[in-house]
């Protein structure tokens, strides 16, 4: 098992791609801490996880669009777990519109959730990972944020932020052993990505869209020792959407 004895908090685990993390670090034997703002599904997910791969499994309900609820649930967690291996930074928002259209309080939303969120997890949880002499934070971008995306501009702009303070904490905390990696999926079947016409998937290279499960391996691989010399770097898991 890759990640056994590894405590791992995953926002936004209680559904999509964070579900799917969870569900293969579980297999890997992490211990796991889950947050998110449904509380019947975080609850349902910990329950079934601990019960099927035998691991520890906590929900926090956290809203991810309050500092206030963030800070409380860090100041739990780390109560709680003096030594956390690994955070992957998943939850996240994709509110339509373009410059024109998008409210000031839409585009601040998004940036609060995905971007702000992300920013309070990692002060807090990089001083842990510090003390503790090693760590692997795993931020969750989006192929839309290494090329423009049509109609998503406030979206496009939160993972294009995203990526760039991966590489900055990266060549930061490197010294502190603590890896930062980005992982970029492509369009995945959750419920975030609830209609995509046909043109769209035709657009991919390899005509369809991923499963959670194929993003979830490539997180897998950047929370263990696999990827060892890794950080700074950018996975991009998209069937080719970007290369071309
Ligand atoms: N699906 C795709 O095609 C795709 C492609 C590229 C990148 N991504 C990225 O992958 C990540 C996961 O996306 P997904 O497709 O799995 O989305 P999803 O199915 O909509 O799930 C989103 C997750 O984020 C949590 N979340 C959203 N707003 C929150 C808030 N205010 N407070 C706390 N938790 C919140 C949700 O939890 P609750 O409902 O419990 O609050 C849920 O667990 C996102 O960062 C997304 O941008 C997705």
């Amino acid at each position: 098992m890759k990640l056994k004895g590894k405590v791992a908090i995953i926002t936004g685990g209680t559904l999509g791609i964070g579900e799917a993390i969870a569900t293969e670090f579980a297999k890997e034997g992490a211990q796991l801490i889950i947050l998110g703002r449904n509380f019947d599904r975080g609850q349902t997910i910990s329950s079934n996880l601990s019960a099927s791969c035998g691991v520890s499994c906590e929900f926090y309900q956290t809203d991810f669009n309050d500092s206030k609820s963030i800070i409380e649930t860090i100041k739990k967690i780390i109560e709680k777990h003096p030594k956390i291996d690994i955070l992957v930074n998943n939850a996240g928002i994709a509110t339509g519109g373009t410059v024109e259209s998008l409210s000031e309080e839409q585009w601040d939303e998004i940036f609060r959730v995905n971007v702000k969120a992300p920013y309070l997890m990692c002060k807090y949880i990089v001083p842990v990972m510090r003390a503790n002499g090693s760590g692997s934070i795993i931020n969750i971008g989006s192929s839309a944020g290494l090329v423009g995306a049509w109609g998503l501009h406030a979206y496009s702009a939160t993972k294009g932020a995203i990526i760039q303070l991966t590489k900055s904490m990266a060549s930061q905390y490197a010294k502190d052993k603590i890896r930062v990696n980005a992982l970029c999926p492509g369009a995945t079947k959750t419920p975030l990505l609830e209609k995509v016409d046909h043109e769209f998937i035709k657009m991919i290279p390899m005509q369809r869209m991923a499963d959670p499960s194929e993003i979830a391996k490539g997180a897998v691989y950047l929370a263990s020792d696999d990827s060892s010399f890794m950080t700074g770097a950018n996975l991009v898991i998209d069937g080719g959407f970007t290369a071309v």
